[in-house]
């Protein structure tokens, strides 16, 4: 037990963000005098602020410093309150208080703290309410997401298990190999669906190539001697297995719902091409085997593009050898160091990034399951990491605080007009394009704060010789130049949906995500560029699940149930001669208020298998309660 707790409430305010109230308990043996308390919460205290009872010290982002009134002693068993009016905005859920807390202490020790769930003063907590229902299945297989076409009889017993027919080609026995090894690092505790040596009371497997079959699709025919998988390409293969060992992990672990097929067949392909998902390691640092594991959990539910978004104002995580300072600066926080803590770090600095040998290693892991890493580099803008690692990216002319991102980072973005921005980059591009075989190369482009640079000479001197009118204007003159330097690299551009404004960037080879509400991939559409639906009312899985307070999870774009975000249609407004332009859907796993495995999980499924099965199955095949079902049976982190 920590010897110091930190109780926090919340009370509303007619015409304001409200008060936070605050409570330090000593439950040491010796009294407390001469500190200063230090949290992070996603509830900032503004600028423009009444503490009453303490002094607020310093905010950079989500930390926050006070200072106890001059002579301040907390005896043994005793308490300190303060209450702070004056927020920058208005918290809606229990995970929007207190992240992490500590105590600096006159030597400069700093001591952690306890802490709780913010509490709700004078309001309706509200229900929560169930946010999965037990299901129910019209069909006994199991199989999520749910293919385009079948037509199959169910048999009692299941085969013992599978395996590749006598004379298969090495790479079909191959490919059995690579899902079965999927399928026991995903379920190391289940009896394995196949075996590569025939086993009596098991069933074939005979591959076909057929080449009327398209790119990522598959066809499974059942008898009751052998299943035939037909397929064109490697990936339609490996799909086709996952399916069948999903049908045999239906049939095992739920007998009375779920039953393997004797006989008839499986037509299936993927609605879209692009079945993503992103995942922020800026805010909170996942190690390899997490990312391993969930690139793993990607594959089982047939997404195929991992995005990775490998920078923010919070951390850099890539190991970039022509600049060891990002890492070394800009993936460590902690109280004495350049970054501050954020969002659950406490007393102790942690850092975390990735070699560029684990990069190897995990795009290779994800190349086996058929899934491509999309690296993220995002700038200009939540470049805040960037800027304190690397001071001579900054105007030193430029004003400081002259313009703040909605995060709360002061002077945040890369600086058009400077001469190193472009050589530094060029150089992270190089490395970037030396690790990550995709095709694509994200650039961010999103948040850009309004006003950014106008305080900037380099950037006045700029905007007069090019006529660069505005912000918006400036940072397209920004990513013309990056789109230019991906294409000379062999990239084509991905971005956030915000690359479009102040005239935007040629749209050949430019791939945009549209996040902040959905008419915006209508809008991109209709200007000519291929989007990725994104929507954070829909597939931001950071979102809370439900109104009541006691949800967790951030409300910048309403609530989120499971079922909403399985139901969503993201070309429901698209027009008919829009649809070409829509690759695909994608979830987007944010980390502020992912803080412990317990919270990534409880936030991130059931509604990433949604997310899946949005993106594989056609519209009029989706059913709610089938995959309430089965998602019951599918692996988290
Ligand atoms: C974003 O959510 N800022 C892309």
């Amino acid at each position: 037990m920590a010897d110091y707790r930190l109780e926090a409430s919340w009370s509303p305010v007619e015409g304001s963000f409200g008060r936070l109230t605050f409570t330090l308990f000593n439950l040491s043996a010796e009294p407390l005098s001469n500190f200063t308390l230090a949290y992070t919460s996603l509830t900032r205290v503004a600028d423009e602020h009444v503490a009453k009872g303490a002094a607020l010290k310093r905010r950079v982002a989500n930390f926050h410093e006070f200072s106890p009134p001059d002579g301040l002693t907390i005896p043994p068993d005793g308490s300190w309150q303060f209450t702070v009016e004056g927020l920058a905005n208005g918290p809606k859920h229990v995970t929007a208080g207190i992240k992490s807390a500590y105590l600096t202490l006159a030597d400069g020790r700093h001591v952690p703290i306890g802490f709780g769930d913010l509490m709700l003063d004078g309001a309706e907590r509200g229900a929560l309410p169930v946010l999965l229902p037990k299901g129910e299945v019209s069909e006994p297989f199991s199989l999520l997401p749910w293919p385009l076409s079948l037509s199959m009889r169910p048999e009692e017993i299941p085969p013992v298990t599978l395996y590749p027919a006598h004379g298969s080609r090495s790479e079909d026995v191959k490919a059995v190999a690579t899902v079965l090894a999927l399928y026991q690092r995903l379920f190391p505790a289940h009896n394995v669906p196949f075996s590569l040596h025939p086993v009596k009371g098991g069933r074939q497997i005979r591959f076909k190539a057929e080449s009327s079959i398209m790119p990522a699709a598959y066809e499974l025919r059942f008898n009751a001697h052998e299943i035939i998988l037909a397929t064109d390409d490697a990936a339609g293969r490996f799909y086709g297995l996952i399916s069948v060992a999903q049908l045999l992990h239906g049939a095992r672990q739920d007998a009375e719902t779920f039953q393997f097929p004797d006989f008839g067949d499986i037509a299936d392909q993927p609605r879209y091409a692009w079945r993503g998902c992103h995942l922020d390691v800026s805010r909170q640092f996942y190690p390899v085997a997490d990312i391993e594991r969930l690139i793993d959990i990607l594959a089982w539910n047939k997404l195929n593009i991992f995005h990775w978004h490998l920078t923010d104002d919070e951390a850099w995580r890539l190991e970039i050898n022509a600049y060891p300072e990002l890492t070394d600066i800009g993936a460590r926080r902690g109280p004495d160091e350049i970054l501050l803590p954020q969002l659950g770090d406490g007393a102790e600095p942690r850092s975390g990034y990735y070699t560029q040998d684990d990069v190897r290693r995990i795009v290779a892991h994800a190349g086996t399951l058929h899934v491509e890493v999309v690296p993220e580099i995002d700038i200009p803008g939540h470049s805040a990491a960037t800027l304190f690692s690397l001071p001579q990216l900054v105007d030193g002319q430029e004003a400081p605080d002259s313009y703040r991102s909605v995060q709360g980072y002061p002077n945040n973005a890369l600086n058009p007009a400077v001469d190193f921005t472009y050589e530094f980059l060029g150089k992270v591009f190089d490395e970037v394009v030396a690790l990550f075989p995709s095709d694509y190369l994200h650039v961010g482009g999103d948040e850009v704060p309004h006003g950014s640079w106008l305080a900037s000479p380099a950037c006045k001197a700029l905007m007069e010789k090019e006529k660069i009118a505005d912000t918006a204007a400036l940072q397209s003159y920004f990513m013309r130049r990056i789109k230019a330097m991906l294409s000379e690299r062999g990239k084509k551009l991905v971005g956030w949906n915000e690359v479009s404004q102040g005239g935007g960037v040629d749209r050949d080879d430019t791939l945009l995500m549209a996040w902040e509400k959905p008419e915006v991939g209508i809008e991109l559409a209709g200007e000519g560029y291929d989007i990725v639906m994104t929507p954070g009312q829909a597939y931001y899985l950071d979102m809370a699940q439900a109104e009541g307070w006691g949800e967790p999870g951030a409300s910048w774009a309403g609530f989120t149930p499971p079922e909403k975000t399985y139901a969503y249609e993201a070309e429901g407004e698209l027009p008919e001669e829009l649809r070409e332009r829509m690759r695909g859907i994608q979830a987007c796993i944010w980390g502020e208020n992912l803080v412990s495995r317990a919270y990534f999980n409880r936030l991130v499924f059931p509604r990433l298998p949604a997310v899946a099965e949005a993106a594989w199955t056609p519209c009029l095949r989706k059913d709610w309660q089938r995959f309430a079902a089965i998602v019951r049976m599918w692996p988290t982190l």
